[in-house]
């Protein structure tokens, strides 16, 4: 991100630029809504994303540009992208692979499926059918030489509830709850009194967010919280602390972060 919160393309661009310098291939991974920000781009800056790596395609290198959805569709404000970035990355250039990788386990509220979707998204010069059907196979391989088969009970068990005539209606009364806390959480940390502990990384989707610590390490914060008050985060580096507020009831989300940062005055006192 660069200092106004945005997305920081300029960045993106010089470390797509060197990479893509002496290699006749990159591969890129995308995210998002990201882990562990919760940062999901406007579809301004995705397009920036689009152009700086159809940039370095036309310019002669190929890229394989991965995207990971896990988390789509949970977007809690009018600004972010609400569609994939995979889409606008088709038909771009020849060099340019779109894939996109994206499952039940978080947007269909589905642990422990473990279904997942791969599409590919390619720009032919001639023959499409025929490269299409060698990235199947390609791919049909690799399952059959890593996992073996995916599991048929779990893939039924997904097919089926995409076919519920309920499925639409519950989907929307869990993505409720969740924004339902996104959006708590946003509340509660435009309390000033968090200010002199940490400030947050922006946030718009998703799962998760990220306090970035000023005062204290992110490690010590963590053991202790977990040591002193049973409050289970996770540590990122020296300075980032992951939040799944997913998994917080929204009536208890003032209470977490008062927590934390009790925390950080336990630990600066
Ligand atoms: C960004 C991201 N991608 C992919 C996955 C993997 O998803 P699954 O649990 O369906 O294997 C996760 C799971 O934590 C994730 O956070």
């Amino acid at each position: 991100m660069d200092c106004q919160g945005n997305f920081n393309l300029k960045s993106f661009e010089t470390c797509e630029q060197s990479e893509a310098e002496n290699r006749e291939k990159i591969i890129v991974i995308r995210n998002f809504p990201n882990i562990p920000t919760g940062y999901t781009p406007n579809p301004e800056e995705a397009d920036g994303i689009v152009h700086i790596l159809a940039g370095v395609a036309q310019a002669g290198t190929d890229v394989l540009a991965v995207t990971d959805d896990a988390y789509f569709g949970l977007f809690y404000d009018d600004n972010a992208l609400k569609e994939s970035i995979f889409t606008k990355l088709i038909g771009r250039d020849p060099r340019l692979l779109a894939l996109k990788l994206d499952g039940a386990t978080k947007e269909n509220f589905a642990w422990g499926l473990r279904v997942g979707f791969v599409t590919y998204g390619a720009t032919f010069i001639n023959d499409s059918k025929g490269a299409y059907e060698a990235l199947e196979k390609k791919t049909a391989g690799a399952v059959r030489g890593s996992i073996s088969n995916a599991s048929h009970l779990s893939q039924e068990l997904v097919l089926r509830s995409l076919q519920s005539e309920n499925y639409a209606a519950e989907k929307e009364e869990k993505f409720q709850i969740l924004e339902g806390r996104a959006r708590e959480v946003s509340r509660v940390l435009a309390d000033s009194k968090y200010q002199q502990a940490w400030e947050a990384y922006p946030f718009n989707s998703g799962y998760f967010m990220c306090l970035k610590l000023k005062t204290v390490e992110a490690e010590r914060l963590r053991v202790h919280l977990l040591e002193k008050y049973g409050v289970g985060l996770i540590s990122l580096g020296k300075t980032d602390l992951r939040v799944a507020f997913s998994c917080i009831d929204q009536e208890n989300v003032r209470e977490l972060f008062d927590t934390v940062l009790q925390g950080v005055k336990d630990l600066k006192g």
